[in-house]
């Protein structure tokens, strides 16, 4: 009992983790908007999900591929874009995937194998086919078209869905194949096709097709700056921030009350419980942070073998996890632009009720008040690390722990 093979917590790993928390909202929105709207051949527009490392936004969006795979959807697997690679390449592959799943292979209309081919020669040789300028559609409308046909055949199979997950979007440095990319996706997202409903009567309709994009909130200055009004027409983003402590304590109450289920080693099961002040030591430690949430709870698990988790292991657990919550929150800052960073330190420094624009841009030397302002906005609105309220305040709050206090420290 409480050993590697039944702990719950996976801290960083690529699974979905078994003790889950929160992100109601944005499972909600796949279960109550996007899913059946897009079913019922209404227009809705792809979502994009960003936010700094370790919030959980891949994990998120693997949840929303795995119920709907569950559901009978067809599904590609997250496709992670490696940095400097060629996404076209990727997704083309994945849009195959999806063609088989639907089936069409088998299918003799020539319109389809041809789709079938052209998106095979982008997937041998992406973007780079646009460059050397071969003749033909450019490949993007090669995987518009086959989407689009793989569409058209979930709507004949009945209540199923495409699901396609591009993750690490950040990653697309290339212009070139980002814009393609984008066009390719969200072209199939808008394209309605004519059906016929009960009655005779023809009517258009969107095709039952999702896109979730996911990656870090630069992604926010390539996209959206640049591709502008026609990109936010087609994605509607979500910057992901903390997770609330409520919906952590309420993950952590099934070990309090009924216990964590494990098997005892000798056929039968056995139940790990935790303490109310152990569970509460938890959600405290981990500041919304749910890498840093299974990280707690994983290192818990460890520092103990009694039936029940105490608050005193999970306090010895986190000193054996202090480095690497340290290493977590530095390695969010030290992805920031000097200008970020020096703003979010001179907050800090601040007593919480004096951290107004007006103070935070003397501290960092500037003259006027309004040249910290567009640093202030990025750091509200594309990061989410801060809440220009009245005072200014942290959203991020192993960002604002680290900064202002002893945190990881205990
Ligand atoms: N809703 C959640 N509840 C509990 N743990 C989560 C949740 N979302 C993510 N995690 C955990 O947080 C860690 C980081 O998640 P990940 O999806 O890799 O973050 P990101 O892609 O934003 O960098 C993983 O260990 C994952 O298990
Ligand atoms: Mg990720």
């Amino acid at each position: 009992m409480r050993d590697a093979l039944d702990n719950p917590f996976s801290p960083g790993s690529d699974t979905i983790p078994e003790v889950w928390a929160g992100r109601i909202e944005q499972l909600s929105d796949w279960r109550d908007v996007v899913r059946p709207r897009r079913l019922a051949g209404l227009p809705e527009r792809g979502r994009t999900i960003l936010g700094e490392p370790g919030l959980g936004k891949s994990t998120l969006v693997r949840k929303i591929a795995q119920e709907a795979s569950r559901a009978g959807d067809w599904v590609t697997p997250q496709l992670r874009i490696p940095a400097g690679s060629d996404p076209l390449k990727l997704v083309a592959d994945a849009v195959l995937k999806l063609a088989d799943a639907a089936g069409l292979p088998a299918s003799r209309e020539k319109k389809i194998s041809d789709a079938i081919s052209r998106v095979q020669a982008v997937a041998a040789s992406g973007v780079s086919l646009t460059l050397r300028g071969v003749d033909g559609p450019e490949p993007y409308s090669a995987l518009t078209e086959l989407l689009v046909e793989v569409g058209v055949a979930a709507i004949a199979h009945g209540d199923v869905m495409a699901l396609i997950h591009i993750d690490e979007i950040q990653n697309i440095t290339d212009e070139k194949a980002l814009s393609q990319l984008l066009i390719a996706l969200g072209d199939a997202l808008t394209h309605e096709v004519e059906v016929t409903v009960p009655g005779g009567a023809r009517v258009s309709r969107s095709l039952p097709i999702a896109v979730y994009l996911t990656g870090l909130p630069d992604f926010e200055d390539m996209a959206g700056a640049r591709k502008g009004a026609t990109f936010a027409r087609r994605f509607k983003t979500t910057t992901l921030a903390a997770i609330d402590d409520l919906d952590l304590a309420e993950a952590l109450q099934t070990f309090v009350l009924e216990g964590w289920e494990v098997p005892d080693g000798v056929g039968g099961t056995a139940s790990v419980f935790m303490a109310p002040d152990a569970a509460a030591a938890i959600v405290d430690l981990c500041r919304g942070e749910p890498f840093l949430f299974q990280l707690a709870g994983e290192q818990a698990w460890y520092a103990g073998a009694s039936q029940t988790i105490t608050a005193d292991q999970v306090r010895q657990g986190w000193r054996g996890a202090q480095r690497e919550a340290t290493a977590h929150v530095e390695r969010i800052l030290e992805r920031l632009p000097a200008r970020e960073k020096q703003l979010l330190e001179a907050m800090a420094d601040l007593p919480a009720a004096e951290r107004t624009l007006t103070r935070i841009a003397e501290k960092m030397g500037f003259k006027k008040t309004t040249d910290a302002g567009p640093t202030a906005q990025r750091l509200d609105t594309v990061r989410g690390i801060i809440d220009r309220g009245k005072p200014y305040s942290f959203r991020h709050r192993a960002v604002e722990a680290y900064l202002t206090s002893d945190w990881p420290k205990i």
